[in-house]
């Protein structure tokens, strides 16, 4: 397996980052996922824009050079790790770099930052995918800047346990009383035939698969309603799904043990599910 690590391409096992960097020793940094399908690297620009507002967010200081180095630094781990066919994914993480002494502001703007891509090959959950999954609400224990995908993920690693821990199949989050997302996907309700979805705000990431979902939801005139949904709403939902890059449209069939709508994946999941597949596989 092939990685990029500040300008080189080694093996996996070989790359290495320093110590003082500030990615591993304050979480400093931005990552981004993007699903490549048969060699093509899907909605590429739109994971690049996410990745621009999270630099700019964190002020970690990246040129236009540097950004247009990624895109052939992308095509060629898909080639070098065999990609071209089916399913994967690439991984970006871009840090504030290592620099010394350890203090928490910033070093120099000129410290170079930690540029790492790796790309992996990906198996979707298409059991989950079709028979949808048993999902969990744990306390959404976050920040207020949910909108910048940093790999600071300690709340999400940890809800990803609770739900492995209990067999469960998605977690929704709960802050004050309202669902606001999943620990790697957003969440999507549908009450008498309209979508509803947390609004664009610091206490969710947008996703790039959210966008696609309102894309679809246009072409086949279903509204969409950007309003957040309790937790006491949730459960007398139709429907309810889980969206991302590695998730898909999951849909959600049961929260904390009890049934959403007739317990299996609706009509509407279903035609989202296809809608995203056709853009996956034809773009
Ligand atoms: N997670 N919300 C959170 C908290 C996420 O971490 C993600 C993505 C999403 C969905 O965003 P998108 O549709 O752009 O993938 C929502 C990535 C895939 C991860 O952490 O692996």
């Amino acid at each position: 397996m092939l990685v990029y690590l500040n300008g080189e391409f080694t093996s996996r096992d070989k790359a290495a980052i320093s110590v003082n960097d500030r990615g591993f020793l304050f979480g400093d940094g931005i990552y981004e996922v993007i699903r490549v399908v048969n060699g093509r690297m899907f909605r590429l620009e739109a994971h690049l824009l996410r990745m621009d507002r999270g630099l700019k967010g964190l002020e970690i200081p990246f040129s236009a050079s540097q950004r247009k180095e990624l895109v052939s630094v992308m095509e060629k781990l898909v080639v070098e790790n065999k990609l071209q066919k089916g399913e994967g994914t690439i991984y970006l993480q871009i840090t504030r770099g290592a620099a010394l002494p350890r203090t928490h502001a910033y070093p120099s703007s000129d410290t170079p930052p930690t540029v790492m891509l790796m790309a992996s090959p990906f198996v979707p959950d298409t059991d989950i995918l079709e028979k949808g999954g048993h999902a969990i609400t744990v306390p959404d224990i976050r920040w207020s800047r949910c909108d910048l995908k940093t790999i600071n993920l300690l709340p999400n690693v940890m809800a990803a346990q609770e739900e492995k821990k209990r067999s469960a199949g998605g977690v929704l989050m709960v802050r004050d009383g309202y669902i606001t997302e999943g620990y790697k996907n957003n969440v999507f309700a549908v009450f008498d035939g309209t979508l509803w979805t947390y609004p664009d705000s610091p206490y969710i990431l947008s996703g790039i698969t959210r966008d696609v979902v309102f894309e679809i939801a246009k072409e086949k005139g279903v509204p969409v309603k950007l309003t957040p949904i309790s937790e006491k709403e949730i459960r007398k939902a139709d429907e309810v799904m889980l969206t991302g890059t590695i998730t898909d449209i999951q849909p959600v069939v049961s929260i904390d043990g009890r049934r959403i709508g007739v317990g299996r994946p609706g009509p509407i999941a279903k035609m989202l599910q296809k809608g995203l597949r056709h853009r996956m596989d034809t773009e």
